[in-house]
């Protein structure tokens, strides 16, 4: 989306509303009254066909014969007037359309808002929503919303999807102390999307971190874009996890490729830091917008009680920064601020005594010391301490430092007098909560960043060379032969095109040949049914394991054939699969699915009892680096089976994290063909032995 455009809708020199009204409590009265309330300072111009002045300010009967230019229009005329309206605009040159109007593709008007879209791009206007509150900048002292007033003024910036939570989150930012710069409503995204805003937010010089509240992205490769070159914290809280269409699809991918698991692995992808609820987005993006990332994982905690203490190194771990003993000079050092029965271990209790001057001594010292990337302040209000006196202690401490790259948050547990001293610290640049464990999870959240940002710089490149053209030969003639489904033979043709290793299978069309394959690869040999017809092999009877001669090779043939026969009559045989049979390892199960949001998306678990009863599974939007295929593999339940458990040596991880990327670019590069497919099951050896896959099933897109 084009930034003069996206300047002129959300920071506008000129604004009209159309359907300006002068009755009080109409949507078109409240935008007027609060652009004048709340200081806008371009010129204002009310539209409106009978009106003549409105709030004091002259009215036009129409956009067209307002004179000179206008950059935005805030539309709040009903649905049915809004095609005219927009025509109207578009001959007047305006640049961006805010349409609060409801009444379009949410209530099932699509076409209406496809006529609306259609027209704005005729005239290079674009549109932010329908259905939206609006748009505010306290930096622009601009309220073109219905919200009651411009937020608390900070760093953050806001996007949501909805626009009561917009008008909820306006009040909150006073209650919570929690600031933003802009509250933008995006309602329908007919035009105007959450990856725009967050490229644009990016580039804005008044916000710091972009927080997001998505109900469900159009484009998620388009967001996730947005979200590898933004170099500003991104924080997003998505609702409606709960049921995606998982339902449909056939495979164990699919049914397991919940909203809640794809979406936290395409933000994660994104470099999205996630919030788990409304409370945690706003505490965890007043961190993120006041404090540098953390770069590394030694947290040090100062504090003056030790419940406080202990809360907070419960929650330390919780959220992934256990806390260290910080080392002997340091607790040498630190011992100096504190009584003889003071700990410096970590946390650092300066005890119920301590007043202003040890927690400046210690802030002041612990700070500078290499050993910490990040502190996390508490305090506990006593009757010898005055809260705003150890608030201005910590500030000044901070500041003597000198330090300005390391994030400190604080937990001020107390009453009011603890709530004021926040208020002072949150206005000073430091996060300041009523909680130590809130105060902790938002350190880890600048924790989180940081590991983020190192993530998405990896380069997803393929592990090994791939052969498209062959694999997608074996795709046209499934193809031609007016299939959807491929053989096991025919998808592992695929899967070894990307250099997958498979078990070594040979087609069988008769007894005899069969024999001569099965000696070929050599005994013991696995027989299975292949039939485009005869997904489940298992369930039909069509697989037997474990041949050892050429008399049960004879013996298996025919009762496999008999048992597909006797499954589904009609079923198309294309003979029988001789395989080697691979030595039993570790089962592993490799999926795809086409998600409707991020397109191809991989999961990958233990196999067996792993995925089918515990679900034990994680997913990434492909393609994948060998780096997050490592990190997928320390991310299930399951890990340390993978890594060696009670006496077993660790598994070939080094080949699992190959195999992972290989897949994901082989289901990126065929995502026009492929609809699902499954490696299950993958075979994984001790370190250094490689793997195998066992099975692979692939099924195409209708075409
Ligand atoms: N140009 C300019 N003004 C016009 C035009 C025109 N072509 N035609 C009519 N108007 C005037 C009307 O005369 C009226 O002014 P008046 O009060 O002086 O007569 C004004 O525009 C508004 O028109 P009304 O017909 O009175 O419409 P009303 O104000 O009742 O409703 C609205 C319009 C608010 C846009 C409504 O249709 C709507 O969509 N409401 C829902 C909006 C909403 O909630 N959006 C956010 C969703 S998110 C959330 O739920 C929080």
């Amino acid at each position: 989306m084009d930034n003069v455009l996206l300047n002129a809708l959300l920071r506008p020199e000129t604004i009209a509303v159309v359907g300006a009204s002068s009755v009080p409590g109409k949507i078109g009265y409240t935008v007027l009254d609060n652009l004048i309330k709340c200081g806008y300072q371009g010129k204002i111009y009310p539209i409106n066909p009978t009106a003549t002045e409105i709030l004091g300010l002259k009215v036009f009967p129409n956009i067209i014969e307002v004179p000179g230019k206008i950059d935005a229009a805030v539309i709040t005329v009903p649905a049915r007037l809004v095609p005219q309206v927009v025509e109207e605009c578009g001959k007047k040159k305006v640049k961006g359309l805010i349409i609060i109007t409801s009444g379009f593709a949410e209530s099932g008007r699509r076409d209406l808002e496809e006529q609306i879209v259609e027209t704005a791009h005729h005239y290079g206007m674009c549109i932010l929503g329908p259905n939206i509150v609006g748009t505010l900048s306290n930096s622009d002292k601009l309220n073109a919303s219905f919200a009651p007033f411009l937020p608390l003024n900070g760093k953050a910036s806001l996007v949501t999807q909805s626009g009561a939570l917009l008008i909820a989150i306006d009040a909150a930012t006073y209650t919570r102390n929690v600031g933003f710069d802009k509250l933008i409503s995006i309602g329908n995204m007919a035009d105007v999307n959450i990856a725009d805003l967050v490229i644009w937010l990016d580039e804005d010089p008044n916000t710091t971190c972009i927080s997001l509240y998505i109900e469900g992205l159009k484009d998620g490769r388009q967001f996730i874009d947005a979200g590898l070159k933004a170099h500003k914290p991104i924080i997003a809280l998505k609702s409606g996890v709960s049921a995606h269409g998982a339902a449909a699809a056939a495979s164990h991918t699919g049914s397991l490729a919940g909203a809640a698991k794809v979406y936290g692995a395409a933000f994660q992808q994104a470099g999205v830091i996630q919030a788990s609820d409304l409370s945690n987005l706003f505490d965890r993006t007043l961190a993120l917008s006041l404090q540098p990332p953390m770069k590394g994982d030694n947290l040090i905690i100062i504090t003056n009680g030790g419940g406080v203490g202990v809360l907070a190194t419960d929650a330390a771990e919780k959220y992934g920064l256990p806390l260290k003993f910080a080392p002997e000079d340091v607790q040498t050092e630190l011992k100096k601020y504190m009584p003889e029965f003071g700990s410096a271990k970590n946390p650092i209790d300066l005890t119920g005594q301590a007043g202003n001057e040890w927690y400046y001594d210690a802030v002041r010292y612990a700070i500078a010391q290499p050993w910490v990337d990040g502190m996390v302040v508490l305090y506990c209000e006593t009757a010898m301490t005055n809260p705003t006196e150890i608030a201005h202690g910590i500030k000044k401490a901070l500041n003597d430092s000198g330090i300005t790259g390391k994030p400190v948050t604080v937990s001020f547990v107390g009453g009011e007098k603890s709530a004021s001293a926040m208020t002072y610290l949150i206005k000073e640049g430091i996060p300041a909560y009523a909680a130590p464990d809130v105060a902790v999870n938002a350190m880890a959240a600048l924790r989180e960043y940081d590991n983020l940002r190192h993530m998405v710089s990896e380069a997803a490149t393929p592990c090994a060379p791939s052969d498209q053209a062959a694999a997608r030969a074996v795709i046209r003639r499934v193809r031609e032969e007016g299939r959807n489904t491929l053989t096991e033979i025919e998808a592992k043709q695929v899967f070894s095109a990307y250099g997958l290793p498979i078990t070594k299978t040979l087609l069988a069309r008769t007894e005899a040949e069969a024999v001569k394959l099965a000696q070929k690869i050599g005994f013991p040999v696995v027989m299975k049914i292949v039939s485009p017809d005869i997904l489940h092999k298992s369930d039909a009877g069509g697989v037997k394991v474990n041949i050892k001669d050429e008399a049960s090779v004879h013996d298996a043939f025919r009762s496999i054939l008999a048992n597909a026969r006797n499954y589904k009559a009609e079923a198309s045989i294309h003979g029988i699969a001789i395989q080697e049979m691979a030595p039993w390892g570790t089962e592993v199960i490799l999926g795809s699915v086409n998600d409707p949001t991020f397109g191809p998306t991989m999961m990958f678990g233990l196999g067996g009892i792993f995925v089918e009863v515990l679900k034990d599974v994680t997913f990434r939007v492909a393609p994948v680096s060998k780096g997050q295929a490592m990190r997928m593999l320390g991310e299930i339940r399951g890990a340390p089976i993978l890594a060696g458990v009670r006496g077993e040596s660790p598994r070939d991880r080094e080949a699992m994290g190959n195999l992972l990327c290989n897949y994901s670019h082989m289901i990126l590069e065929l995502g026009d063909e492929i609809a699902e497919s499954d490696a299950n099951p993958v075979l994984v050896y001790e370190e250094g032995k490689g793997l195998k896959v066992v099975d692979a099933r692939i099924i195409l897109k209708k075409k």
